[in-house]
């Protein structure tokens, strides 16, 4: 017996708390009756529909790695009409992505229709190295540096950076390139680091997410992830 929420978000359909609303909404049937009890428990063998489609039927799991390009909206979909992240990938499943690039970020994208794999990957106890490259403008001096090295309180919360290297300085345009390693998931982490140092992120990408990287993915490109992938991640997972 698992918690309703948490199998409809299991199933990829919704994250947890918008399968809750959808619970509170009346939108979910068990066995044709509404259920809107946020903690009632459901059997494997229950047929759950929201919105009058059945949902828990032959859902196969999907596991997808993209490159993405710059405006591209890191959702399912967007209001404003924009290209998202799903829109690139050849697919009847409902996949969304796991976490989020800014809109103006390009680089490695996980997408999947499990939600529980999704869930593993986002939560904060899944401590996994991201590596970004970023474009900034300014030379660094040795301070800041020392100072990126030594970690980064954002929101009062110290950012530890793993890594960190100058890939290139352009003394005449005063920009670098630099390549940074953080296990941190929060949203806009990156800008806000060199926010804090009055430094603006003129280009920004993603390119590696723990063993991952982009080899031999262009811009928009996409391939999937192997079984060997998809569990070296969960073995990553911390007990
Ligand atoms: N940090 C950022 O600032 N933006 C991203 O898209 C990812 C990490």
């Amino acid at each position: 017996m698992e918690r309703l929420q948490k199998v409809i978000a299991s199933y990829g359909y919704a994250s947890r708390r918008k399968a809750e609303d959808l619970i509170r909404n009346g939108k979910v049937l068990v066995n044709g009756k509404v259920i809107t009890e946020l903690g009632t428990k459901v059997e494997t063998n229950d047929i759950i529909s929201i919105d009058g489609v059945i949902i828990n039927k032959d859902v196969k799991h999907e596991y997808y790695l993209l490159n993405k390009p710059r405006q591209v909206i890191s959702s399912v979909t967007d209001k404003e009409g924009r290209i998202t992240v799903t829109d690139l990938i050849n697919t009847d499943a409902r996949i969304y992505p796991v976490g989020r690039l800014d809109y103006d970020t390009t680089g490695l994208i996980i997408l999947t229709n499990d939600g529980d794999f999704a869930n593993m990957l986002m939560h904060p106890s899944y401590e996994v190295e991201k590596t970004y490259v970023a474009k900034i403008n300014k030379i660094l001096d040795k301070d800041d540096i020392n100072k990126l090295k030594k970690g980064i309180v954002i929101d009062n919360r110290k950012v530890d950076i793993k890594r960190f290297k100058v890939r290139k300085k352009d003394v005449e345009k005063n920009t670098s390139i630099v390549e940074l390693t953080i296990v941190e998931g929060r949203n806009h982490i990156v800008k806000k680091i060199f926010e804090s140092m009055r430094i603006d992120v003129i280009k920004l990408s993603r390119v590696s997410y723990a063993f991952l990287t982009l080899d031999g993915l262009k811009s928009g490109e996409y391939r999937k992830l192997s079984i060997k992938e998809i569990k070296k991640l969960y073995v990553l997972k911390k007990c």
